[in-house]
């Protein structure tokens, strides 16, 4: 039977260097209250000059990843890119990606599951892969939230918040018994909690997309958030999610080398840990560094992980988490 092996992850950050005392001159909001609340310390932004989409900073992570794998670009049969911020309102970002990347027949699917992204991503990658739709699927999550933040103080319980970047899995089937690579995925959604996190405009589902009449900087244009209702349903959904996705892989907690959950917020991560008596030293967060970098935040985490050789080893056994927009959520067990 075949299974779904990661043969190489790539990563890239937005090259603008934003801190929180950055986001102090610009906004009534102090270091203090972010790291207090978030844990976040600073995050990468596009310039703001000149044109840098989701697509471009995956094609830079896909490039690193593709090395790594030791893939051509014509290799790739098949192109997932997740994303809540594509570059252009269509087509997707997967159809820019593949045509950087110098392809242009290779299919190519955009999955806009937000925070959860990746994890559709990885879990669509594996059914294409098991049902024998593809062999070399290249999954990559990429978001520029910046050009879409409202930067003043009416804006500041979201914009210190997100950071832009992607990261890029090669994934590939590849015939054996042994029970590794992707063991099990769990994938959920509930659009009951739609308006809790969501960008309203420009909304199709209006007779004017742009509402005559209403400045571009309504807050309408801008994610809006109910902060406290997302916070308190990541915590109820984590660990439910976590429990289903080891049930269905036949693994428990304690063979669980390191837990990858989406870097919303750290003390979302926290409490979730606390919750499940997971140790820190089984958790690995970076959001300090990068803020909330959505679809592509746990591959950026996995690959900075298997940079600093905490995980990768013939045998270890990692877990995916996330939720986000949607709501969506759910987790992804794998095996080296
Ligand atoms: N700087 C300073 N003050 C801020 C601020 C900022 N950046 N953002 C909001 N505030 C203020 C609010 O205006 C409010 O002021 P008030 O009490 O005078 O009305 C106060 O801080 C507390 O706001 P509240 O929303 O209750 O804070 P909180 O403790 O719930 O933390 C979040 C806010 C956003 C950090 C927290 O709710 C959270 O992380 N939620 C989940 C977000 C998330 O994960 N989103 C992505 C999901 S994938």
């Amino acid at each position: 039977m075949k299974k779904t092996i990661i043969k190489g992850t790539g990563r890239a950050l937005a090259p603008r260097l934003v801190t929180n005392e950055d986001l102090a001159k610009i906004m009534d909001t102090t270091d203090e209250w972010i790291q207090q609340r978030t844990g976040i310390q600073q995050r990468y932004w596009v310039p703001e000059e000149g044109q840098m989409g989701a697509s471009d900073l995956g094609l830079t992570a896909s490039h690193k990843a593709l090395e790594k794998a030791g893939w051509q670009p014509e290799e790739i049969d098949f192109i997932i890119f997740a994303t809540l911020s594509p570059d252009i309102f269509f087509p997707g970002s997967g159809c820019l990606l593949a045509e950087k990347l110098g392809l242009t027949s290779t299919p190519a699917l955009d999955i806009r599951q937000q925070c959860t992204g990746f994890l559709y991503g990885l879990a669509t990658a594996d059914s294409y892969i098991k049902s024998g739709l593809a062999n070399k699927i290249l999954v990559v999550g990429g978001e520029v939230h910046s050009s879409g933040l409202d930067k003043t103080t009416r804006g500041r319980d979201v914009a210190v918040l997100f950071g832009d970047g992607a990261a890029a899995v090669c994934v590939e089937g590849v015939k054996t018994d042994e029970n590794i690579g992707v063991l099990a995925s769990c994938l959920h959604a509930d659009g009951r909690g739609a308006d809790n996190l969501m960008t309203e405009l420009p909304a199709s589902r209006l007779p004017d997309r742009h509402p005559q009449g209403l400045p571009i900087d309504s807050e309408r244009f801008f994610p809006s958030m109910n902060g406290p209702a997302v916070f308190k349903t990541a915590v109820r959904k984590l660990p439910q999610v976590t429990r289903e996705t080891l049930e269905k892989a036949g693994v428990s907690l304690d063979d669980i080398d390191m837990v990858f959950p989406h870097q919303a917020n750290l003390r979302i991560n926290q409490a979730f840990a606390q919750f499940m008596k997971i140790d820190e030293a089984r958790m690995f967060n970076n959001i300090q560094k990068y803020g909330n970098t959505t679809a592509a935040s746990i591959p950026l985490a996995l690959d900075e992980a298997l940079e600093q050789g905490v995980v990768g080893k013939p045998g270890d056994t990692i877990l995916f988490v996330g939720f986000g927009a949607g709501l969506t959520w759910g987790g992804v067990a794998y095996r080296f």
